[in-house]
């Protein structure tokens, strides 16, 4: 470990050496402690990064002045759609896709570094768990999609076939995120296919350029951001991992949403088939204010621009067909090949241009007390996972359907969108629609059969409850041979005993 005095002139060299102001009168253990936080620090890169915060945060607030006129949405042909569009083409989408996964080329990459502050919980948010019937976490319900998508592409190719699972974690998720997986044995996942690493982390910064005592002893540091995942990635040989494994094609998601498809084989197909080498789902932006980033194309390159960066102007835009002329909301759920990854990971990455995010950041006083400002004090410096997007020689987007596709967890109940709730109403709001489209009737508790209502509001609670567990059918497939006119008390719960049972 590096010495007091290797560290403060490495620290002085950076400009931070406020940073040891506490060392003098801390006990060896927490001086030990903060030295090793310290210690691999890079002096130039810290100044560097000190600076940008800097100087970030003291650009006007808003767009780029000229960002309008550069803005275009993204050409027709480069789009896709699940839903729309003739259903041959896309079944020979999905039959590519699932070809390519019972070849073993095809890898989940989850993002599960973030800290989840809105959400407001101690633990990483895949751990959460939003009150389903069977109490399942986040985390459960992937790896069962996993094991069943693995399941179906192995049925129909004869083979047995592996998606290997990576997972980004960040030093607060990763030793929890380990220990969960090992307490509920890897839910049945071969844990050598199970890759977790860790992303960087990065000191939070004050508005004239000073790294955040978080304590006396510590140093406030955050996670680099999703965009993180490639300097993790070539820190912790990933590609290298991947290609041992014959894995050519990645998809890569967030640990938030709900309803998200793993290793879907139809955005597989869709983006193998187009010889795409980068590729994201979106969805219609419900309305003009929504606060969703929108991919578009900006001076020609595929980019996501964030709401706060889309003047109203720009968003209420109506196209030809009178949707919204930047209408492809980005869902953080994207298609990469490994070359494509390697060119960024060896090539591009530092040439990524860090995002300011400015928060509250606990903090210690001149005197050494604990603050907890009321008002925004610090920078945070974040990557983004989809700024590599412009770097893509064939860019493609792939429309899907709202509410079979996403409904992200961002914030607790006493929020308005994006809770527990409406995270947990839509699954349930999508397995009763799956239910019904397969020809199941459900009854109440005296045995009065309930109305079916196809399509839902999305913010009521479907008149069933009714989950069915990913292990029996992961896209609503093959469900008619347990539910073809048969009526069920709600709340029903399809696992795979019922689901046995139901077959003979
Ligand atoms: P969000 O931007 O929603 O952040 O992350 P968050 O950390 O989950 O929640 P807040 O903003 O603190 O409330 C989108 C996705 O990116 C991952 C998250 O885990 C989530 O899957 N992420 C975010 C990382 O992997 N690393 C990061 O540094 C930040």
């Amino acid at each position: 470990m590096a010495s007091e005095r290797d560290v403060r002139a490495r620290l002085r060299r950076a400009g931070q050496e406020h940073l040891l102001r506490f060392c003098a009168e801390l006990a060896p253990g927490p001086r030990a402690a903060l030295l090793a936080e310290l210690g691999p620090l890079e002096p130039d890169a810290l100044r560097e990064h000190c600076r940008r915060a800097a100087e970030a945060c003291a650009r006007p607030p808003g767009p780029p002045p000229d960002l309008a006129a550069r803005l275009r949405p993204l050409p027709p042909e480069r789009v896709g759609s699940a839903s729309r569009g003739d259903p041959e083409t896309r079944r020979l989408w999905e039959e590519e896709g699932f070809r390519q996964i019972a070849l073993n080329k095809v890898a989940v990459l989850l993002l599960a570094g973030g800290q989840g502050t809105r959400l407001g919980v101690p633990y990483p948010k895949g751990m959460y768990q939003v009150g389903l019937p069977s109490q399942k976490t986040l985390y459960q319900l992937q790896a069962e999609r996993i094991r069943r998508v693995e399941q179906l592409a192995g049925q129909r190719h004869g083979t047995r076939c592996t998606i290997p699972w990576y997972i980004m974690t960040s030093e607060f998720t990763l030793g929890p995120t380990a220990q969960f997986f090992k307490e509920h044995d890897f839910f049945q996942l071969d844990p050598g296919n199970v890759v977790m690493f860790e992303q960087r982390m990065l000191p939070a910064v004050t508005f004239d350029g000073k790294a955040i005592l978080e304590r006396k002893d510590k140093v406030a540091m955050a996670p680099d951001g999703n965009g993180g995942l490639y300097c993790a990635l070539a820190d912790h040989q990933i590609l290298e991992d991947m290609e041992r494994r014959g894995v050519d094609f990645v998809h890569v998601y967030c640990v938030d949403n709900i309803l998200v498809r793993l290793a879907d084989p139809v955005f597989i197909g869709f983006c193998v088939l187009r010889g795409a080498d980068c590729g994201a789902k979106v969805v219609e932006k419900a309305r003009p204010e929504e606060p969703v980033g929108v991919l578009c194309q900006v001076d020609g390159a595929p980019q996501v621009v964030e709401y706060s960066e889309l003047s109203p102007e720009a968003a209420r835009r109506r196209a030809p067909d009178g949707g919204l002329l930047f209408r492809a909301g980005n869902i953080c759920n994207h298609f990469f090949t490994r070359g494509f990854l390697r060119r960024v990971t060896r090539e591009l990455e530092p040439s990524l241009r860090p995002h300011v995010a400015v928060k509250k950041v606990p903090h210690v006083d001149e005197e050494g007390h604990p603050v907890k400002p009321l008002t925004p004090n610090g920078i945070k410096m974040e990557k983004f996972v989809f700024d590599v997007f412009q770097f893509a020689k064939n860019f493609v987007a792939f429309e899907v359907l709202r509410e079979e596709e996403f409904s992200p967890l961002k914030n607790a109940d006493s929020a308005d969108r994006d809770t527990p709730t409406t995270a947990r109403r839509a699954l349930l709001a999508q397995h009763y629609r799956w239910a019904l489209r397969a020809g199941a009737h459900f009854l109440d508790t005296r045995g009065t059969r309930l109305p079916e209502l196809p399509s839902l509001p999305c913010d009521s609670d479907p008149p069933a409850i009714c989950e069915i567990s990913p292990l029996v059918s992961c896209f609503g497939e093959g469900l008619e041979l347990y539910l073809q006119g048969r009526e069920f008390q709600s709340p029903f719960v399809l696992d795979e005993d019922r689901a046995r049972a139901l077959q003979t």
